[in-house]
């Protein structure tokens, strides 16, 4: 069993992590479509997909709370893999390189590289923005009792961040497309070891160390996925 599972090449995501991360994104894209509609009157016509505007008035800050519990529970085992070292300062330096495919002049990475770190930290800081922002305008539950100031300065500081976050995602999807495995690695989980070696080379070293010290280890045990 442990041998077989192997040879498919690393565990890069568990279960429970994609599972997580893909209610986050249908949400999240649930979250846009109806907040755009609520937004500007260009975008009215997507109310039909909620059900017509008042379900999309009513849907939206629910969604919310979904997405951001959610959240929470695919940053947390993601925030040490998250920490920006030294090497993802020259990674970002030479963000030309990589924009050009110039793979072979980056510095080596760990399990993220530091474009996937930003992605990271720039939506662990919208979320709490939206939320806090998205309950105080929260009618009827929460706006009621709120200086008109507040709500004011809130809406405009919850579409300045959705704005952020939107952009965030946009970027996000593209390289996950462009990095051609990536979309694997979050649906299927594993990677193979020719992908780490070549994206992530420092978590590649890293994973094959821990396999040779642990040659007899169940499963993915030593492959520390999150
Ligand atoms: C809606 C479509 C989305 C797609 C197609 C998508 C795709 C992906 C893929 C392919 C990965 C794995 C990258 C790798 O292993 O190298 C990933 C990771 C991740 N995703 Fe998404 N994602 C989406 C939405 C979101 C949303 C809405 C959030 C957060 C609000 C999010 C947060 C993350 C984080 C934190 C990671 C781990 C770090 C990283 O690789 O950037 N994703 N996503």
């Amino acid at each position: 069993m442990s041998h077989s599972n192997r040879e498919r090449g690393i565990l890069r995501y568990r279960w429970w992590t994609r599972l997580n991360h893909w209610t986050v994104a249908i949400s999240f894209v649930l979250l846009v479509l109806s907040g755009l509609a609520l937004f500007h009157p260009f975008f009215w016509s997507l109310t039909g997909l909620f059900g017509g505007p008042i379900m999309t008035r009513a849907w939206h800050p629910f969604i919310g709370v979904f997405m951001t519990l959610f959240f929470v529970l695919l940053a947390i085992p993601l925030f040490k893999d998250s920490l920006i070292k030294r090497y993802d300062i020259q990674w970002l330096k030479q963000i030309n390189d990589v924009l050009s495919n110039r793979d072979e002049r980056l510095p080596p990475v760990g399990k993220n590289n530091a474009g996937q770190k930003l992605v990271y930290w720039i939506m662990l800081g919208c979320v709490p923005i939206l939320l806090v922002t998205g309950i105080i305008i929260w009618r009827p539950y929460f706006a009621e009792g709120m200086p008109i100031w507040l709500l004011r300065f809130s809406v405009m500081v919850h579409a300045y961040t959705a704005f952020l976050a939107i952009i965030t995602l946009v970027i996000h999807i593209y390289s996950g497309i462009w990095v051609k495995g990536s979309i694997r690695a979050m649906v299927q989980g594993r990677v193979s070891k020719a992908w780490a070696k070549h994206h992530h080379s420092l978590w590649y070293d890293e994973v094959m160390k821990e396999r040779k010290q642990q040659p007899a280890a169940k499963d993915d045990s030593s492959a520390r996925p999150q």
